[in-house]
């Protein structure tokens, strides 16, 4: 019994502890430092986030610097203090942001420059499109558009920064190839709309006679035709970025706002595995290009489609991590609850572990008790002499209750000692009577009474007041020891044993065999 709960309380503190010590994935805090705050950036961080889904584990602490250089080289710095493992930059320009993602590389943090470039060598990995290529087939089509012929706008993104540079070489080496065409001017923007629209306002040279606009992005694009439609000018327009959605790029070119634009291709989840390859410490390449694509009345229909439908599956996966996301907090919640009740259930086991140890060892020193009562009866005989004499009470029931149990028992504790006597006369009377008749199943108290020649209560209080038992208990103690030891002399089975001693049934004297010697009588010859 002892050693099933020990077993028991075993396995609970395992499972308890397996539960509880369920190792947690390993945590990446990445940092990502976006120049500004638009509907691109919006699209590339929601599939960031689309990128960290699935992988457990992964915390993206986002920066926006909403193009201040100044911001975003605190940003960096303050990401780096925080102690991100891995730094994602797209910097504001290419000069102003590189001494802060140097200070960032040189602290070991791994650094990923994505779509926009720096100035300096120290980064771990790029991750980008070819701007030159885009301001290319940009030039290619507004040149096929014109026929050859024609007088062309440019609105430039922000100076200084890497796909402002490089579109705008792609661009003026394309038409260069077309003598009909002439770059009326390249105008500042900054990358937003209003810049598109301003620059265009404030240009002075002869703006009737533009035919085409080439915005290095959609929205500058959107911005400069707002512009010159309130002076009544119909040029064409193209952008870049060909973003989906009711005000991105591709509905442009399909409402006719945009002649053209090209995906400038965000691609967040790929910069995040390429994050986690880094982190992992697996293979990747230094720079990685990605690839855009021309948008134009022909298709912008058919990728504006098959962007709704990507919209669709996003707004899913985003359910689905929810989703997920709720069942695990709960499920981390039923752990604790799990471990509390194994913990509670263990300690109540060990309670009924120490309860029935303790039962026993007092049923233990009980019997103990009542042997050396038995073999000490001279002195205490000598001592209750008095406690025989008291009148007979009506019954036997009645004279237990009359016994003050207390007093006997503090005189057997004070007897607890052995005390070398000869047993007198009475006792080993009575030990004779009980021994001669105990085969008999049918003994009771009345016999063993008659046969000392006293009352049954007197021999009641007579017995108990000397050996702190009663008649019956040691009638019971007496034949169980001589069972006990006819097991370990004789061949005799069991039953036979048990008759043998005076039980009618063998199965109730294996029960008192076993509370009073704590193992069952078949066990005595193992
Ligand atoms: C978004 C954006 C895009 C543009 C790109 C250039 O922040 O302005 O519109 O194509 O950055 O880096």
């Amino acid at each position: 019994m002892v050693k099933n709960i020990i077993n028991i309380s075993c396995l609970i503190a395992l499972l308890t502890c397996a539960t509880a010590c369920r190792k947690s994935p390993e945590r990446w805090h990445i940092g990502v430092s976006q120049c500004s705050e638009d509907i691109w950036r919006d699209k590339l961080n929601s599939e960031l986030r689309m990128g960290a889904y699935a992988h457990e584990g992964v915390e993206l602490l986002f920066a926006s610097a909403d193009d201040s250089d100044e911001r975003q080289l605190q940003q960096i710095d303050s990401l780096v203090n925080a102690g991100i493992d891995l730094l994602i930059v797209a910097p504001n320009q290419m000069a102003t942001i590189s001494p802060a993602i140097d200070r960032a590389y040189d602290r070991g943090v791994p650094v990923i420059v994505y779509e926009r470039k720096t100035n300096s060598r120290k980064f771990t990995a790029y991750m980008g499109a070819d701007n030159h290529l885009m301001g290319r087939e940009m030039g290619e089509f507004v040149a096929t558009r014109l026929k050859g012929q024609g007088r062309v706008l440019e609105v430039t993104g922000l100076k200084g920064s890497s796909p402002a540079i490089e579109r705008h070489e792609g661009f003026v080496e394309a038409i260069s190839h077309h003598p009909g065409i002439t770059l009326v001017a390249s105008l500042q923007g900054d990358w937003t709309e209003a810049s598109g629209y301003d620059a265009v306002k404030q240009f002075d040279g002869d703006l009737s006679s533009i035919d085409f606009v080439f915005g290095q992005n959609d929205r500058m694009a959107v911005g400069a035709r707002r512009a010159l439609q309130e002076i009544g000018c119909d040029a064409l327009f193209c952008g870049i970025d060909g973003l989906p959605g009711t005000d991105g790029g591709i509905a442009c070119v399909r409402d006719s706002i945009l002649e053209a634009s090209y995906i400038y291709p965000t691609h967040g989840d790929e910069v995040l595995e390429l994050a986690l390859s880094i982190l992992g410490g697996e293979a990747y390449s230094k720079e990685t290009p990605l690839r855009g694509a021309l948008v134009t009345r022909q298709n912008a229909n058919v990728l504006l489609l098959q962007a709704e439908e990507m919209e669709r599956q996003t707004a899913q996966v985003d359910r689905l991590h929810d989703m997920a996301s709720s069942y695990f907090a709960r499920l981390n919640q039923q752990r604790w609850l799990t471990v509390l009740a194994c913990c509670v259930i263990g300690l109540l086991l060990i309670a009924i572990a120490l309860f029935y140890l303790y039962h026993r060892g007092q049923v233990n020193i009980r019997r103990e008790r009542v042997l050396n009562n038995l073999w000490n009866l001279e002195r205490l005989a000598e001592d209750t002499e008095t406690a025989t004499d008291a009148p007979a009470a009506e019954g036997a029931a009645q004279a237990d209750e009359e016994t003050p149990a207390a007093d006997i028992n503090s005189e057997v504790s004070e007897a607890e000692e052995p005390v070398e006597a000869e047993p007198s006369p009475f006792i080993l009377r009575f030990r004779e009577v009980v021994e001669r008749n105990m085969g008999n199943s049918e003994l009771s108290v009345e016999d063993l009474a008659s046969e000392m020649n006293l009352s049954r209560v007197q021999l009641y209080r007579k017995v108990k007041a000397i050996t702190g038992s009663s008649p019956v208990e040691l009638l019971r103690t007496a034949r169980l020891n001589r069972g006990h030891q006819l097991l370990l002399t004789t061949d005799k089975t069991v039953s036979e044993v048990a008759y043998a001693v005076g039980f009618s049934a063998p199965a109730y004297f294996t029960k008192c065999f076993k509370d009073e010697f704590g193992f069952v009588p078949g066990e005595v010859r193992k």
